[in-house]
């Protein structure tokens, strides 16, 4: 299957899912609104496909998956909502509209995205079938490998680099160093997710927790890359912004060439381990592929 052709149709099932589900009776009505606005019918989904594409390679069944991917894409859309407030990017669009806090308001803008975050957790852990099929011991790991993720070693973490280290002179190490932390351990988790609940061994989570990473590395490089390349029409969300607010990125010391060939390199160095795995993990590679190629 064309790989385009397959993350689209997981965003729709991601969004048909997270429609379906995202109802709250007691709630204020407004939150729920912002909930769903920042999560539902946007973004690419990437993190779901990449936990769905993973769990298949170990022959789980999509539809199983769809809690959990979906869980992973409301906290990923946490970190948007809040990575957009005027304290941190200040950014007033995304996905094409306006950002979250732009639509509701400040005060909104951060309690959407805590809300977004405590129930991208819920979303999984109150689906009595996911739970059940996947077992505590499993579930355990899978919240850990999200945790730590998020951690203040992870993206929460990254986050206060990437706003600490603007306007400073920066080297590749630290740039990396944030790319792995903001970023990529996010990418990796949902594929070390799809892995478990898949029952992999812990050969093949070594390799995958390897690949992940590098994917994710390339994941923000690339980003990065299109914030200087592509117009806010095609982003989506503010062009050339890293260069206006001095952040810290690869591109501010090695330039758009220099730059891609690292992303490149990097992107050789993932495809290598999947290359070498007993299993095949062809619909993971082409999403790696994806990522390095994307025009947003
Ligand atoms: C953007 O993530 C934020 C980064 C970590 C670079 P995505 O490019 O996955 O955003 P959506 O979900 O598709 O909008
Ligand atoms: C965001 O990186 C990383 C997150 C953890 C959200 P960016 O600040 O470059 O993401 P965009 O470009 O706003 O999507
Ligand atoms: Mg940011
Ligand atoms: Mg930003
Ligand atoms: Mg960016």
């Amino acid at each position: 299957m064309d790989i385009i052709q397959y993350i689209n149709e997981n965003a729709v099932l991601i969004d048909n899912h997270l429609e379906q589900r995202l109802h709250f009776s007691e709630a204020p009505a407004r939150l729920v609104e912002a909930l769903r606005y920042g999560v539902i019918g946007g973004g690419k989904k990437i993190r779901a496909s990449l936990c769905l594409a993973t769990g298949e390679a170990f022959g789980v069944k999509r539809e199983d998956l769809l809690s959990l991917a979906g869980g992973i894409e409301m906290i990923h859309s946490f970190s948007l909502v809040h990575d957009d407030l005027p304290e941190m990017d200040n950014d007033d669009y995304r996905r094409g509209k306006f950002s979250l806090h732009k639509a509701f308001g400040g005060a909104m803008g951060i309690l959407a995205g805590d809300a977004l975050l405590v129930e991208g957790f819920r979303f999984f852990l109150s689906d009595s079938y996911f739970c059940r099929l996947v077992g505590n011991s499993k579930l355990v790991q899978i919240l850990n490998i999200l945790l730590d993720a998020l951690s203040v070693e992870g993206m929460v973490g990254g986050q206060v680099l990437d706003i600490d280290l603007e306007g400073i002179e920066v080297d590749e190490e630290q740039v990396m160093n944030i790319y792995r932390m903001k970023t990529a351990r996010f990418i990796q988790a949902p594929i070390l997710c799809g892995a478990i609940v898949g029952g992999a061994k812990k050969s093949e989570l070594q390799d995958l927790e390897r690949f992940g990473l590098l994917a994710g590395e390339c994941f923000q490089i690339k980003d990065d890359l299109l914030d200087v390349t592509q117009p806010s029409e095609v982003l989506g969300k503010t062009a050339g912004k890293d260069l206006q607010q001095e952040k810290a990125t690869l591109v501010k010391i090695h330039g758009i060439h220099g730059t891609q060939e690292i992303m490149e390199n990097l992107f050789q160095e993932a495809e290598t381990i999947l290359n070498q795995a007993d299993r095949s993990f062809s619909l993971l590679r082409e999403l790696a592929h994806f990522i390095i190629t994307r025009h947003h």
